[in-house]
This record gives structure tokens, C-alpha cells and sequence, in this order.
């Protein structure tokens, strides 16, 4: 993994360079578009604002609708679009292993819509290539894998069996993989998506791909894999020399990122990516008002988010980044060496900054003080920490230290 941290001077004047080439609606007439400068009002045009690159972007408002990797796109809005390829092309070929321009992908709003959007991708294509029907399709995943997939083949239409894991490894069990297999099998399906989670939302495990993709290639089933980095994906490559989920093993198709998550961009940046051929499956052919029409679930977007991203990536740097994430995992390493030494249980993966452990094991008026995330609302199993930027080793040692009396 490598590209280059930019001089602050560098990116100001490089996103002020994609701004001047974007549509303005201060200096040209435009007549036909809906969209326009964020309102005056409230977010007035400061002296400031101009010289800050990001404010100029959100108050600038380009539209980033459709995807920017494949095809045309509206060009009234080329110069950030330009921005958001680059930002497409460091998570793809230098975080997740691609080739050079072998992924197409855009700045979704998060890891749900791209979950939705790759599971959407797969089933289109294998009706119109196959003609197999939204019925004859299962998607199998873990039960920690997240809620948003559930929410795609509701949508969609798709079956779905969840596998049972270790309670401690988080590990997928073999033999549940295969009964859910059958059960798919015996309600009809013949082609398979499987989920891979690199980062499950309560315990930050990482699942193994063998273990789902295994028992699909010896039974023949054709499948589509997709992994589910929403939440590992800006951190587990950065503290591993290599990532068991990502491109650069053949049977992985599309990925999940969530800037949103441990890049700290605001709100609406997750990160869909997805192997060339897949895309134009979900075009909308009645989106003829759109240059390039539309593949994409979300429609209008902002640029400010792509732009968002585009800049963290490159005042960070691969080693910035690295630097970053190694600081969180020290910090997880403290609180995990803590809890050791007070024998308390607890799961987490090398190299992640979410510890789990049994809710029973954490008093109550703990988890209420600082806030520990339980897996059910109704019924707690366990609780989680998420050690992020703002979480201090004093944080840590003040939970630590309340633990033991
Ligand atoms: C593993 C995983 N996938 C998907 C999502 C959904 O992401 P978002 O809330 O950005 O839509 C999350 C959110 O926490 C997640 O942890």
C-alpha cells in the first residue's frame, strides 16, 4: 500500500483547481438545473469560506449523482468528479489490492446503501446473463454480519440463511455454513452471494473466506462474494501486511468501505467498490435526463463528501494513515492488556480497536457511564468498546480502573 500525504498548500489549491473547473451558478447562467448554491441565508458566502477549500465545496453544492468510473457523467460538475475517481482508485488498488482501473466505484451515503448496491449489482446480472430469477438466489453470512444486509434482500427479493460462530473466535462453524447451505438449496436457490465481513460491527472480527467460499466451489453452487469492510476497512489493512479479503483474491467481487467510520469524513461517505463488469447492470435506462444515466441506488449526492474523503487520504498519506491506526490499536492493546490482567473475557481481533465482551462481566451503571454498546437493546449479551480518536489512554485507564473495584 502506498501513495504520498499532500502539503496542506498543495490540497487547498488542488480542490480549489476542481472547483474553478465545476459549473458555478454565481457566474454562469443556468437555467436548467435543480441544483443550486447551499442558501445564502444560513450558510452565507464568507471572505473565509472562499479561501477554505471544503467550505467552498459544501457551499459550492456539486452534484456528484451517477458513477464517475464508468461511462460519461454530468459534466457540469467534472472538475470534483475528478476528485472522487482518485479517491476510488486509493481504496481499490492501493487499501483493497486491485489491479490498475479493474474496479469502478462511487461515494455512496454508507456501508448500507453499497451493501445493497453490490447484492443489487449481482442479481442483475446474473438474471439478465443467466436469466435466473431473484427466487433461485440466497445470500449467506454470518449472524454477526450487519442489519443493512438483511435490509438488501428484503428489498431485493433474495433468500438469506445466516451462519452460527464461536462465541470467542466469532469464527464461522462449519457445519452450520453447511446446513444453511441445504436449507438455501431446499428452498429453491442455485446461485449464491456470501458476505465476508472484514470488521463485524459488535466484535470487529474478520471473517475467513475459505470457510463460506470452501464448502460453494466443492458443492459447485455458482457464487458472487462480497466483503463487508464498512468497518474494518480503514483499519485492518493498514495495521496487517496483507488483507485475506480484498481483490487481490480472484473470488471477491465487490467491497464495502465506510469513511464515515474510523477516516473521520462527515456522514455520507461510504465507499462502494465492485470489479468492472458489474455496474452498468443497475443502470436505470430511464434516467435520460442524467449524462451517462445512473447505476447508482443513491441518486444525487454531494461532492462535498467525495471531497472530504479526497483530502483526508491525502493529508494523511499511506504512513500517515498507518501512523493513525497503529496509534488506535496501541491504545486497544492498553485497554485489552488491562482487562487481562483484571481476568476478564473479552473478543477482539490483532490490529482492530473494538473489544467486546459479556454483559454480565460489565456492571450496569458501567456500561450506562461510559456508554457501551450493547449487541440487542432487549437483551444484552455483550457490550463493546470502540476505541476511536477521541478515546484517551487516561479514558481508558479511569474504565479500568472502575472495573476492578
Ligand atoms: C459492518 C458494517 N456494515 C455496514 C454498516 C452500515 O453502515 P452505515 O451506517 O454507514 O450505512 C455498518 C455500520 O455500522 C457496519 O458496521
Amino acid at each position: 500500500m502506498h501513495w504520498n500525504a499532500l502539503p496542506p498548500a498543495e490540497i487547498q489549491r488542488r480542490v480549489h483547481r476542481a472547483l474553478d473547473r465545476n459549473l458555478s451558478y454565481r457566474t454562469r447562467t443556468v437555467l436548467g438545473l435543480p441544483g443550486t448554491l447551499l442558501d445564502g441565508e444560513v450558510f452565507p458566502a464568507l471572505p473565509d469560506f472562499a479561501k477554505r477549500a471544503w467550505l467552498r465545496t459544501a457551499t459550492e453544492n456539486p452534484n456528484h449523482i451517477g458513477c464517475h468510473t464508468l461511462g460519461s457523467s454530468e459534466p457540469a460538475f467534472a472538475g470534483t468528479h475528478g476528485l472522487e475517481r482518485e479517491v476510488i482508485a486509493i481504496c481499490a488498488e492501493q487499501i483493497m489490492g486491485a489491479e490498475p482501473d479493474t474496479v469502478d466505484g462511487y461515494v455512496a451515503s454508507g456501508g448500507t446503501e453499497s451493501n445493497i448496491q453490490a447484492i443489487w449489482a449481482f442479481r442483475n446480472r446474473w438474471a439478465r446473463e443467466d436469466g435466473v430469477s431473484a427466487g433461485s438466489i440466497g445470500l449467506l453470512c454470518s449472524e454477526d454480519t450487519h442489519y443493512s444486509v438483511h435490509k438488501a434482500t428484503d428489498l431485493l427479493g433474495l433468500h438469506i440463511e445466516t451462519v452460527a460462530v464461536d462465541t470467542w473466535s466469532r469464527a464461522l462453524e462449519a457445519r452450520s455454513v453447511d446446513a444453511s447451505i441445504e436449507r438455501l438449496q431446499a428452498r429453491g436457490v442455485t446461485h449464491i452471494i456470501a458476505m465476508l465481513n472484514l470488521g463485524t460491527t459488535m466484535f470487529g472480527s474478520v471473517d475467513e473466506a475459505n470457510a463460506l467460499l470452501g464448502p460453494l466451489e466443492r458443492r459447485g453452487i455458482p457464487f458472487r462474494a462480497h466483503v463487508d469492510a464498512a468497518f474494518g476497512g480503514f483499519i485492518y489493512p493498514f495495521t496487517h501486511d496483507t488483507t485475506p479479503l480484498s481483490f487481490v483474491d480472484p473470488r471477491i467481487d465487490s467491497v464495502t468501505l465506510d469513511a464515515h467510520k474510523m477516516l473521520q469524513a462527515p456522514y455520507g461517505t461510504g465507499i462502494h467498490l465492485i470489479r468492472k463488469g458489474f455496474l452498468q447492470h443497475t443502470t436505470t435506462e430511464t434516467a435520460s435526463y442524467v449524462p451517462g444515466l445512473d447505476c447508482t441506488l443513491a441518486g444525487s449526492r454531494s461532492g462535498a463528501n467525495a471531497v472530504a474523503v479526497w483530502m483526508i487520504l491525502m493529508t494523511y498519506g499511506s504512513e500517515g494513515g498507518t501512523a493513525f491506526c497503529d496509534a488506535l490499536v496501541t491504545r486497544t492493546d492498553r485497554l485489552c492488556a488491562g482487562l487481562d490482567s483484571l481476568g476478564i473475557r473479552y473478543v477482539r481481533t490483532p490490529g482492530m480497536n473494538v473489544v467486546a465482551m459479556r454483559n454480565e462481566d460489565v456492571p450496569a451503571e458501567l456500561s450506562e457511564r461510559y456508554l457501551l454498546v450493547a449487541d440487542s437493546h432487549d437483551d444484552a449479551k455483550w457490550r463493546k468498546i470502540v476505541v476511536m480518536e477521541h478515546v484517551t489512554d487516561a479514558q481508558i485507564d479511569a474504565f479500568l480502573a472502575d472495573m476492578s473495584r
